[in-house]
Formats: C-alpha cells, structure tokens, sequence
C-alpha cells in the first residue's frame, strides 16, 4: 500500500522528535498504522539552520503555504506554535481536506471551536494529543477510556517548565531566572516563557481538558490564571511544615451551578501521589464517579515525549482514514451538537480552602481580631502557627489554614484583616486543595 504523506510545519524541538521518533519506530509505526508514515516535505523560517536531526529525504520549504496547499499530502503537521498564521494554516489545510495533527495548545483552547466546525464540515480529523500535558495521553483517556464517567473534577500540574523551575527551587535552592533559562535550553519553555511562569500555557491546556471532560465548548478567556512568581521559599516551608506542597495546578470542576476553570499555586497534602511529581513530569487526576480517581503521569514537555504524542496522533488518523466521518470519535468527546452550556463561574464564587500568612505586632487580642474577620464571613480555621518573631520587622507571621469556603467571603475577610492595626502589610493567600472525592 502506497505510504501515508505528511507534511511538517516547523523544524523546532518537537518537528526533530518527530522526524527522529518517526524513524526509529519506523517498523512498529507502521505495523500499527497499518501503512507507512511518510514526511515528504517541511517548512521551517531557515531551512539552511544547522539541527541536530537529519532531514535526509525531506523536501524542504520556508513558505508553510506550499505544506498545506501541496496536492500529494495526506496530513499535515502542524508544529510551528503560536496563534494567528497557524489559524490560517490550519484552515487552509482543512479547506484542502487534509487532516491536521497539531501539538498546539494556544490554537486550540482559542480557535478550536472554530477549527472543528470547520474540520466537520469537510470531513477530516484535528487530532491534538500533544497539545496537553507533552507524553501523557491525556486527551485519548478523558475522551475514549473515561466515556462511561461523568468526570467530576480533575486537577493537573500541566505545565512542565513551571515544575521544573518550582522544584529545581525547592531542592537546589536555585534561582528562578537561571533555571528558567535551563528549562529554555531543554526546549520545554514557550518562544514567550511568560506563558510558562503566568499560567497563561496551563491555562490553555486546562481549557482543553475541561472541553473534552464536561462536554463544554472551548473557552479559555473565561479560565482565571496565577502565575509562579508570587511563590516565596518561606511559604514554601510554612507549607512543608504543615505536611503540604505547592504546586502549580489546573483545576477544573464541575460543581452543581456551574464549572470552576482555574490555574494558580495550590497547597496539597504531601502524601498525594501528585505532591510528588517534580521536575519536567506532568499529571493529571481525574475523578469519574464511576472509576473514581485515576492519575496519569509522564514527561510533559520535551523533543521525544512531545513527539511521541504527535506519532500516536499520526497513527490514529491514518487507521481511521478508511472510517465513515460520522462514526470518528467527536473532537471535543462528546457529539458537537450537544455541548452542554453550563456557565464558568467567576473566581470569586469557587469553592477552595486556604492557606493565609499575615504578619501582626505581637500584641495582646491580635489573635482575636483576625479570628472574628474569619467568623464574620463563617470561615472556620482549620490549623494555625505562629512563627518567631521577624528581629528586623519586629513582626510575628501567623500562618492559618482554613476549611473550604468561597472566594468572596475571603476577600471579603482578608480586606478586614488587612485595615485591622496589628496586622503589617498584605496578607498573603494561597489556595488549598486535598484532591479527594467530594
Ligand atoms: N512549555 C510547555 C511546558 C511545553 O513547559 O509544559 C509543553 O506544552
């Protein structure tokens, strides 16, 4: 049979590993797609770059256009990033009825609605796998090995240059700025790493997972993101201290008035699995009511785990190229014209625990003061400490733990706190999650 053509856009850290991963599995790819996988032309801005890969046997191109637009072509791979020419790309080639396989995050959490409207239409697939969570094949599980369950929640460190960085910190005591620029020379950051430290990157992956486990359209610009950079190693150790680590999650939860869609450095409890995945590694836990929790972990970023998740989508599309268009698994999981239209909730009306720490002069009825703000808004304490005196600040940080309650009753209490006379500056908050069944 004749081989399958694809077409490259982009020779990055993630078209290498899938030339490289294409080539080395070459035999089983193709027993298990049941035809050969062909790259038959790339495009790249400098196609005279020198890389550390061999693009032996590849046309190569700089105008992406003559990738999709090319008669001969089957699939197109779309590994270039970024969001307004990959739209057009991506459209044209759909237009042209290829299939698209795409590691692209931000194109899909922004524009995919659109992307699948239009992939429907003409009949072809948009396979994303690499787009969430690098290796781990997240999206077939949620899609495909959860479809009996109602997801109830989930929750992901999905971003594995901020992992890196957080760990690296925590362990080596390194500084953020120079791990960040390790985590750019591996190839896991974004071309813009604030989309790594902001929670921006997580943000668009968490989009997708929520799509795909609620059967909600895509919409990322009602996701809420908190970066990294407020995390400081003294709450770092308040934490370990009480038997928790911070993480940066992606949380997404489907509560009786609507969905919680957020990104931001949560406290878990230590013994969680989750607690302990560090460096590049991601996870996802997923809680169906039907299988309960299940946790899927692997390398979240990177040339070969990346491109491991692109092969596989590669070998999918070619076994179901033959498949009658109706019959494909949906896009978004479940069939497009019953996406439900329950409503994301705001910040302020989701429901999480909290760590606070708030600096007082040590006076007598401090203690008391901060305690009734909690009770005034029905907030009940679930731990405290109060450290050493600060000999410079002449401050005793008090360090709180709270049960679940909602966001705006604690802003509410942390502004109260805040204009109370013993309390010294903002009070820092962190949310808490256990990550257990409701
Ligand atoms: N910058 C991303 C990360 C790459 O670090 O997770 C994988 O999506």
């Amino acid at each position: 049979m004749e081989p399958v053509k694809v077409g490259l856009l982009g020779l990055g850290t993630v078209g290498g590993g899938t030339i490289n991963v294409l080539k080395r599995n070459r035999d089983e790819i193709t027993r298990r797609a049941g035809r050969e996988v062909k790259i038959v032309i790339a495009s790249a801005r400098n196609v005279n770059k020198k890389r550390n890969f061999s693009t032996a046997g590849i046309s190569l191109t700089t105008d992406p256009f003559a990738v999709v637009n090319r008669t001969d072509i089957d699939v197109v791979v779309e590994l270039i990033g970024g969001t307004e020419l990959t739209l057009e790309l991506v459209l044209q080639a759909i237009q042209n009825g290829k299939h698209v396989v795409t590691a692209n995050k931000a194109l899909i959490a922004i524009h995919g609605n659109e992307i699948f409207a239009a992939a429907s239409n003409k009949g072809v697939m948009v396979a994303f796998e690499a787009a969430v969570a690098g290796g781990i094949p997240i999206i077939k599980a949620l899609r495909e090995g959860l479809a009996g369950n109602k997801i109830e929640w989930l929750a992901g460190i999905i971003n594995g240059t901020g992992n890196f960085i957080l760990t690296e910190m925590r362990d080596k005591g390194s500084h953020f700025a120079d791990v960040l620029a390790q985590a750019q020379a591996l190839g896991y950051a974004e071309a813009d790493p604030a989309f790594d430290v902001e929670g921006i990157d997580a943000a668009h992956k968490l989009t997708i997972l929520a799509a795909i486990a609620f059967g909600i359209p895509l919409q990322f610009e009602k996701a809420y993101t908190e970066g990294i950079a407020s995390i400081t190693r003294e709450d770092v150790d308040n934490a370990a201290e009480l038997g928790y680590r911070i993480k940066h999650l992606g949380i997404a939860r489907h509560v009786d008035h609507g969905i919680e869609l957020r990104v931001h450095p949560t406290l878990i409890p230590d013994r969680r699995l989750i607690a302990n995945v560090d460096g590049v590694m991601n996870a996802v836990l997923v809680q169906g009511d039907a299988v309960g929790p299940t946790l899927y972990y692997g390398a979240g970023a990177g040339a070969d785990p990346t491109a491991s998740a692109v092969v596989a989508d590669i070998v999918d599309v070619v076994r179901s190229l033959t498949a009658d268009p109706e019959n494909r698994v949906p896009h978004l999981a479940f069939q497009p014209d019953t996406l439900s239209d329950v409503p994301i909730l705001s910040v302020e009306e989701i429901t999480t625990a909290y760590y606070l720490r708030i600096h007082v002069m040590d006076k007598p009825g401090v203690l008391a003061d901060i305690t009734r703000c909690l009770a005034d808004q029905s907030i009940s304490i679930e731990a405290m400490i109060q450290k050493e005196e600060n000999e410079e600040s002449k401050t005793v940080p008090i360090i709180l733990l709270t049960h679940r309650l909602q966001e705006k009753q604690m802003i509410i209490a942390i502004q109260n706190i805040e204009a109370l006379n013993s309390v010294v500056g903002k009070v820092t908050r962190i949310r808490l999650e256990h990550l257990i069944a409701d």
